[in-house]
């Protein structure tokens, strides 16, 4: 078996220097992110922009919902990888980092494929099951306190053999290290714990960035 590596800054760097290149517009909202300080870190990793780029290519994924929009860039990334008829809409909360990201969508010629939905995203979500709406491909990225709600709601959503992918559950490491018990690695581990033992789906969990899940709704 080969030896553990520890995935730092210096590797995520390594990744992202061995794998595509962004576009001209994502290079732009990480430039916008770092002037911003310490909220750049609620941006994706440039990694886990690949990655998901590549999930959504590979599992022919068309429809998309994100609860977490920020200022765009994972938005913006996944709907890059959308065929020409695919579509992404994209839940926050806070008017100002959605009115940066809408521009961003503008700029890129994607604001055609992308609706941002400005409201609490539970509300959103329960509004878009009222309105029968369905995806092939749910990203949660909110409030940690809430991400067994969101995955939850996220089942009344999904297609047949749609995907859940959840960002932070990996929380800086500090899920498992015992003297790490704030009330957001709480949360975590919880939301963890719960996908642990949901049979509704097949699960693994990635080290990219701040670590990620992938659930696949499994067709009984
Ligand atoms: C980690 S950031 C999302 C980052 C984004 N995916 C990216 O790659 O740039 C989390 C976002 O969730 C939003 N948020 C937090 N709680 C929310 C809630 N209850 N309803 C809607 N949005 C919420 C915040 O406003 C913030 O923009």
């Amino acid at each position: 078996m080969g030896k553990n590596i520890e995935i730092n800054e210096k590797i995520e760097k390594y990744i992202s220097d061995h794998s595509c290149d962004l576009n001209s517009i994502q290079k732009e909202i990480i430039i916008h992110n770092e002037s911003l300080g310490d909220v750049k870190r609620m941006q994706i990793a440039i990694s886990q922009c690949y990655f998901l780029q590549l999930i959504i290519k590979t599992a022919k994924i068309k429809n998309i919902l994100e609860i977490g929009t920020f200022t765009g860039l994972s938005t913006l990334s996944m709907a890059l990888a959308l065929p020409k008829d695919g579509k992404l809409v994209t839940l926050d909360k806070n008017k100002e980092t959605s009115k940066k990201a809408e521009l961003y969508f503008k700029k890129a010629n994607l604001d055609n494929k992308i609706e941002i939905i400005l409201n609490n995203a539970l509300e959103s979500m329960k509004n878009l099951i009222n309105e029968k709406k369905t995806y092939d491909l749910i990203f949660i990225d909110a409030d940690k306190e809430n991400y067994i709600n969101y995955y939850n709601l996220s089942f009344q959503l999904l297609n047949k053999n749609g995907l859940i992918i959840i960002d932070n559950v990996l929380w800086k490491g500090d899920v498992s290290n015992p003297n790490k018990n704030d009330r957001i690695t709480i949360s975590i581990r919880d939301f963890n714990s719960f996908v642990k033992k949901d049979n509704r789906v097949e699960k693994t969990i990635l080290p990219l960035g701040d670590g990620i899940t992938i659930c696949r709704k499994k067709y009984l």
